[in-house]
């Protein structure tokens, strides 16, 4: 066992679209073990803390309006090599592009309402996953 880790939301359109089950079940078969999860709802000060690389582009008041606008599932996900085998599962941000089988593909509504996220690198999924979980330092 053990492997790397990536932090992973399942996004509000996803939620809405009563995805969360399928998202999950494509997680844990493509070798992912979840290390914890919770189902909470961004206020729109983390949204915007959250999102704060992006803060001045263009679209990120609708990222920030969009990820406030339901529930959404954070989780610390373990697998080798674990953050680029995640964005391979997730596909494309843009799911017109996003290929065949992939999460964005199956399940996205758009650039913005684009079902998941996934960490870009180690450090970044240790940042994203403190955000929402307390016991990082186990991981
Ligand atoms: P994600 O990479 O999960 O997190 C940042 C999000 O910002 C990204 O998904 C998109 O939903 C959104 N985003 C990034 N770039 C653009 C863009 N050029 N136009 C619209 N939305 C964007």
């Amino acid at each position: 066992m053990g492997g790397s880790i990536t932090f992973t939301m399942i996004k509000p359109d996803a939620v809405r679209n009563n995805f969360i089950g399928a998202i999950l079940k494509q997680i844990n078969e493509n070798g992912f073990r979840i290390k914890a999860i919770k189902m909470t709802h961004f206020t729109r000060e983390r949204a915007e803390a959250f999102y704060g690389v992006h803060a001045g582009k263009f679209f990120f008041d609708g990222l920030v309006e969009f990820m406030c606008s339901g529930p959404i599932v954070a989780a610390i996900l373990e697998k080798e090599n674990a953050i680029d085998s995640f964005r391979e599962l997730i596909g494309n941000t843009n799911p017109e592009k996003a290929d065949e089988g992939t999460i964005r593909k199956l399940f996205a509504e758009s650039f913005t309402a684009n079902a998941i996220h996934g960490s870009d690198s180690d450090e970044n999924a240790l940042l994203e996953g403190s955000f929402f979980f307390s016991v990082m330092e186990q991981f």
